[in-house]
């Protein structure tokens, strides 16, 4: 009866209607295909092809921004674990060589520690560069990151212009400072990899995180853009954009499929180096941002900030009670 009435309505458009709909099915069905084969070729052939221990061929130094914890810190052990000589770089030199210590007595690999705090500004770079100077560098990770204490409106976050600056500081001149600094010896030799550590928040717009958020996006993008920059020159230029991992940022302890480890994590980003010039690193989060990619932007955006704000809130009266007590 209702075919019939369609058929009335449609009239001799019956078959054309037919034939796009068979169209726009195939379409999307070749999309899905064509995605799928591009998850597998970054994930089953990264790992397949070991790209995390080859990296070795672009040089003999790995330099790591934050290396003392989190996903700094597996960045530096699983690339002296692949045999390259590691610099790192983070605030605490009493942090620095302990994991020295353990890089250079587990990979019998050499190590070179420099203190720098990346919210001072410009003033850090000449030291750096200095310290740099003359080392074979294959890899470089910006990992260095900052966040907020916890989610909150741009107006209300306590000394929130210094905060501003900090994350401007820490988050985007770091990425481009150390870029232009170890870039031009990689293209002096033709080969390098420089992998940014952005976030999902530069993908999703995060809400009570904005100027978080907004530092990430400029990760991201100057990240593609360096990337297509020099890829024919021999440097790829990686953007990673983690979902959460277990670390002391995110206060995270007990990992989960999609919430995993720093060792997890960082063990399946480095065999997507080369593969994928932007990714989250990590299948599980992949997946998680293919399905958030189905749902309505507008419901997303509520969603995220519903959930963000009752984390303010809890952070909020968490630290009241401990005023009080
Ligand atoms: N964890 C996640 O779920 C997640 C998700 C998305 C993106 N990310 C990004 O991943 C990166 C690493 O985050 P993480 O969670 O591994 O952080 P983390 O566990 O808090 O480690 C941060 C590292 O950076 C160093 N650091 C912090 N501030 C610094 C400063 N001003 N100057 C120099 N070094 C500094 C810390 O050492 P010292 O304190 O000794 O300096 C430490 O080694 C960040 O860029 C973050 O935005 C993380």
């Amino acid at each position: 009866m209702v075919a019939d009435t369609v058929r009335a309505i449609l009239g001799s458009y019956t078959e054309s209607f037919a034939v796009i709909g068979g169209l726009t099915v195939s379409f999307f069905a070749l999309k899905l295909c064509f995605s799928m084969l591009k998850v597998l070729k970054v994930y089953a052939l990264g790992r397949l092809a070991g790209i995390g221990r080859s990296l070795k061929t672009k040089g003999e130094w790995a330099v790591i921004t934050g290396a003392t914890d989190g996903i700094g810190k597996e960045y530096a052990r699983q690339l002296a674990k692949s045999g390259m000589n590691i610099v790192l770089i983070s605030r605490t030199q009493s942090k620095l060589d302990d994991v020295a210590a353990e890089i250079g007595g587990v990979s019998r690999v050499k190590t070179k520690t420099i203190a720098a705090d990346f919210s001072q500004g410009t003033s850090i770079y000449d030291n750096i560069r200095n310290q740099l100077q003359g080392l074979d560098i294959g890899v470089l990770v910006n990992n260095v990151g900052l966040s907020y204490e916890y989610p909150e409106f741009f107006l209300d976050i306590p000394d929130r212009e210094k905060l501003f600056i900090d994350l401007l500081h820490v988050n985007c001149t770091s990425v481009t400072m150390m870029s232009s600094i170890v870039m031009p010896g990689m293209l002096k030799k033709k080969k390098g990899v420089v992998i940014n550590i952005a976030s999902a928040s530069g993908v999703i717009p995060t809400p009570l995180l904005s100027v978080y958020s907004a530092c990430k996006v400029y990760v991201r993008y100057l990240s593609e853009c360096l990337n297509y920059e020099y890829v024919d020159k021999g440097i790829n230029v990686q953007c990673v954009h983690p979902y959460f991992v277990c670390t002391n940022m995110t206060k995270m302890r007990k990992s989960s499929l999609f919430i995993p480890t720093a060792s997890t994590f960082v063990k399946s980003a480095l065999n997507t180096v080369t593969l994928d010039a932007v990714t989250c690193g990590y299948l599980p989060h992949t997946f998680m941002e293919s399905a958030l990619g189905i749902i309505p932007r507008s419901l997303a955006d509520k969603f995220q900030f519903n959930n963000l704000l009752s984390v303010s809130k809890r952070a909020k009266k968490k630290a009241a009670a401990k005023k009080s007590s």
